[in-house]
Parts: structure tokens; sequence; C-alpha cells
């Protein structure tokens, strides 16, 4: 883009992570010591459309670092999958003098910004979500925060589990990804990690770990299960079935989603928002900004959302290894 960026938007869309504040800060920062504008979008794509917005200063986006959440507030917008939502996002746009807008969010937000890209405002994406399933990214705002939640309450749970020498099922966040939970799987030293990237061999991958931990001499046991597997409950009343335990089961749900980022999503945040302007302050947009080997880059946003990323299942062996030595190979790695 050849023209001086005078005016951006900022906006979170879709679930929030911890980190957010920290990204929107860095935004609205960055932009006024380049001279620009900044405001405030509220509610996400649907803050367009309804002209939801708030200017915003260096005041405004102080003492929120360390905040979780998202002081713009977040939400899912079925009205700007349509073309007709779309317009009025662009219309406010117009009325608002935007020269282009930073979208605060995961896959879903970007194919927003695909679209609103393609209607001629320049937008650039940061990703944060506690799931960690953007396929450009090496790493979004928020899932380091959210393991580290998820871990401690696990540690927790293992407290009462050995008291009792019990069972424990707990099902985490990540949408249909296991990224978050091979992660907190390993942190906690879990029995068994089911994932939805691996169709699930109940006898092998749950009996038969439980049994050989058993064999171990261990007397409780910790299965950690993604939530795009299915129900936690269900696969506790499967392993009453198949091994007599009665198992205590907890969904972590959206306690996974709060608290104060930790410093790598504190850190990550700015540093991403910082870019996402400095792209603007340099004549680009339509990106996306990634991580890629701890370094930052910028990808265009039809590339990044082409993108995939695989689960690492060669941790799965490290996890065998941790619990069982070399006698089971749960995905032949
Ligand atoms: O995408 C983040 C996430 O927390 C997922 O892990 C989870 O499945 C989803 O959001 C829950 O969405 P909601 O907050 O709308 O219930």
């Amino acid at each position: 883009m050849d023209k001086k960026i005078k005016r951006i938007g900022v906006l979170t869309s879709g679930g929030d992570a911890p980190g957010m504040n920290a990204a929107v800060r860095a935004v609205v920062r960055t932009a006024i010591a380049n001279g620009i504008e900044c405001v405030g979008i509220r509610r996400g794509w649907q803050g367009l459309i309804n002209s939801d917005f708030v200017m915003l200063t260096r005041e405004s986006v102080g003492h929120i670092l360390s905040r979780g959440g998202t002081i713009l507030y977040t939400a899912r917008s079925e009205e700007f999958m349509t073309e007709k939502g779309r317009l009025k996002a662009v219309a406010t746009c117009k009325m608002l003098g935007l020269d282009g807008v930073v979208a605060i969010g995961g896959d879903g937000t970007f194919r927003g910004a695909l679209e609103l890209s393609r209607l001629g405002v320049p937008v650039v994406g940061v990703p944060a979500t506690i799931d960690n399933d953007v396929g450009c990214t090496n790493y979004t705002i928020g899932f380091d925060t959210a393991c580290n939640t998820a871990i401690d309450c696990i540690d927790k749970l293992r407290d009462t589990m050995q008291s009792h020498e019990r069972c424990s099922v707990v099902e985490v966040m990540g949408r249909n990804a296991g990224f978050l939970a091979l992660y907190v799987g390993i942190a906690v030293g879990a029995t068994t990690v089911l994932v939805p990237e691996r169709p699930i061999d109940f006898q092998k991958d749950v009996v038969e770990r439980i049994q050989d931990s058993r064999l171990a001499g261990n007397t409780h046991f910790m299965i950690v299960v993604a939530e795009g597997v299915g129900s936690a409950v269900e696969i506790g009343k499967r392993i009453h079935d198949a091994v007599g335990m009665d198992p205590r089961v907890t969904v972590l749900g959206h306690i996974q989603r709060g608290g104060a980022p930790n410093a790598r999503d504190r850190e990550t945040a700015t540093r991403m928002g910082y870019y996402a302007v400095n792209a603007f302050v340099e004549g680009r947009g339509n990106s996306i900004i990634a991580t890629q080997e701890g370094g930052i880059v910028e990808i265009p946003i039809e590339e990044a959302l082409q993108r995939k990323k695989h689960l690492q299942m060669d941790r799965y062996r490290i996890m065998e290894i941790m619990q069982y030595g070399t006698k089971h190979n749960l995905f032949g790695v």
C-alpha cells in the first residue's frame, strides 16, 4: 500500500485467550508511536457491522498487559459470514476512515479477515487461541498459559487420586486438535493421552496402559482426553466397564481460557502486536503474523489459511518411555 497509514482498527475475535490484552496494548502503542490513530472495535467482526467502537489511547491500554480476557470483548459473528454483513463492516471501516484492521484471533477470525481484505480493507492477523491449532504458526497466544492452568489443575487432581488410589479422566479443551492435550499430558506424566488426530484402540490405548501402569506399581491413573475425542464421561464409563474401576471425571472447560497471561504469552503477544502494526507502517497488509523457529514472520492470508500443522506424534514415544520404557509403541513412531 503506498498511501500513508493514518488510522487503524483493532479487534479480538473467537474464543478469548490470555494474552489478547497484551496484543491489543502492543498494537495501540506501536500505532501511536508511528503517528497512527487506533480505533478499538468491540465484540469482534460483529462490532464492525454494528459500528461498535471506541477510540484507544496509550492510557486506554494501561494496566491490561497482565489481565486475562479482552477489554474489547469478543464474539463469533454469524452475520459476518454473509456478504451483506461484510459490506456493512466495510461501510463502518469507510465511516471510521480505517486504513487497515488488526484482527486478533484464530482460524475462523482469519477466514473473515481474508473476506474483508477481498473487499478492499487491508487486514493483518495476530494468532491468539488456547488451542494452538492455527496451521501457519508454531505458536498462538494463550496456549502456554492455558497449558499451565490445566497442568496446575491436574497436579491437584493427582493428589486426591493418589490418596484414594483412583483413576482420573480429565477432559481438556483444544476444539478439534490435540496440541493442548498432548503437551499437558506429557507435562503431568499422564497414564495415557487421547487426541482426535488418532483413532482410539480402547483396549490398547487405555485398558492395557492402565494394566501396565498397575504392573509397574502405580495405584492411581491419570487419563487426559482432548475434547475433540468426545466425552470424558463416556471414556470413564468404558473404563469402569473394562477394568472395574470407578473413575472420577473432570471437565476443565473454560477455566483454561482465564487467568493472567504468563511470561511467554505476554512477550509473544507484545512482539506480534508490534509486528502487525509494523507491517502496515511499511506499506504491507493482508498477512498473518506467525512464529517460526522462535522468530516472527508475515505470511499472506490466503497462503496462511492453506497451511496445516500436524501433531508431533514422536512426543508420544517420549511419553511412553517415561511411563513404560519400550514395551508399548502407541503410534509406531
Ligand atoms: O477455540 C478456543 C476454545 O476454547 C476451544 O478450545 C473450545 O472448544 C471453544 O473455544 C469453546 O467455545 P465457547 O467459548 O464458545 O464455548
